[in-house]
């Protein structure tokens, strides 16, 4: 059997007609960008997660950048984020001449609390923290220690679509949460698409217009702004599966359980869910030690996986400069190279679960 990491068409297929009549309906309306159905989606999102404003932006990256733009943190500003994250996160910073203070995750992947504090010096400005593979960081401790010392807080919840901690959603907790929608992700659009969301109706009003060249009235520029605008036709296809997004996340569940009751070998370490911290399984990371060689068995018998993320931020090429090296956060550098994340996406059938697992199963390390 041949299981590819990730399948997107079977989420297509099973909300085709809906898809299709959306996206006709916005072809022949004429209004293309910034019109009733971007209006609509922001209105419904912000709704599903309980905040009062989401602006639609171009892409998670975008939102990062935006967030950190709005709230005026530059050079010579600090923020904490986890040294285990994807590049985006810590892009958003340095887009903006800040500096990134990375700090290490604990055994549920997310950036450990009890670390942060130790991190933080007068420029410090802000916690960005990242529901990382889809399960929700410890946030009482986080809100507790950024309230302490006066710092912004800032979600980067690009993998954690729906995802609740003592059932409030991700992105609800701090000044602004950022959403990625790439195709993959848990609320996945069909091209790049990604949203700021905040209950700041002063953050809300200059997000908007950074997204828009600065500007609220046409040619008139209060900001140096981009153009981040997200188009009515993947506004209209978010909202359909937004409607959709909870059985979907269903969905995830029953393959991440499964995996979860039925992988048994000695080989393998299994994610962990912390108390109070809800998963919704954008991604199934597991560790062995020999990953290479796992990863090539697994392959040799049909199934893809991937590796995220096989080099950590503070040790990519792009951030040479920032002076880091091979040994600075021992536990994301371990993590890099023994995780490895199995496949795992909406309408796999029980067929292809099983299989996955009976190939695990038979590995010998
Ligand atoms: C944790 C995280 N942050 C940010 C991003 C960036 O999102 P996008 O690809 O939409 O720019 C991604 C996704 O790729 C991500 O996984």
């Amino acid at each position: 059997m041949n299981i590819e990491l990730n399948v997107l068409d079977r989420q297509y297929n099973m909300y085709k007609n809906d898809y299709d009549k959306a996206v006709l309906e916005v072809l022949e309306s004429g209004y293309y960008i910034m019109g009733p159905r971007l209006e609509c989606f922001e209105s419904h999102y912000s709704k599903y997660l309980n905040i009062k404003y989401c602006v639609g932006l171009n892409s998670g990256l975008d939102a990062l950048v935006l967030a950190i733009r709005a709230l005026d943190l530059s050079e010579g500003d600090e923020i904490i984020v986890p040294a285990n994250t994807y590049i985006a996160t810590v892009l958003g910073i340095t887009e903006n001449g800040a500096k990134p203070v990375f700090v290490e995750p604990n055994e549920y992947y997310n950036i450990d609390p009890n670390k942060i504090e130790a991190y933080i010096t007068e420029k410090t400005k802000a916690i960005l923290v990242v529901h990382l593979y889809g399960q929700t960081c410890e946030m009482d401790k986080i809100i507790e220690i950024s309230k302490k010392h006066h710092l912004y807080l800032l979600e980067d919840c690009a993998q954690s679509h729906g995802a609740k901690y003592k059932g409030k959603m991700t992105g609800t907790f701090g000044d602004i949460g950022c959403f990625s929608f790439y195709p993959t992700k848990n609320l996945g659009a069909f091209g790049d698409a990604g949203a700021i969301v905040t209950n700041n109706i002063d953050l809300y009003n200059k997000i908007k217009m950074l997204r828009n060249y600065g500007s609220n009235k046409k040619y008139y520029f209060e900001y140096e702004g981009i153009n981040s605008r997200l188009d009515e036709v993947q506004a209209a296809l978010l909202d359909i599966k937004l409607s959709h997004l909870d059985e979907l996340t269903s969905d995830r569940k029953k393959i991440a359980n499964r995996y979860l009751d039925e992988i048994k070998n000695d080989n393998i370490i299994l994610p962990l869910v912390q108390v109070n911290c809800e998963h919704v399984w954008h991604l199934f990371v597991i560790r062995t030690k020999e990953r290479n060689k796992f990863q090539q068995y697994l392959l040799d018998n049909g199934i893809k996986t991937q590796i995220h993320y096989p080099i950590p931020p503070h040790l990519s090429k792009c951030y040479e400069g920032l002076d880091y090296k091979k040994g600075d956060f021992p536990i994301t550098e371990k993590y890099s190279n023994d995780i490895i994340s199995l496949p795992l996406y909406n309408f796999m059938t029980d067929d292809e679960i099983s299989y996955v697992v009976e190939i695990v199963n038979k590995y010998k390390g």
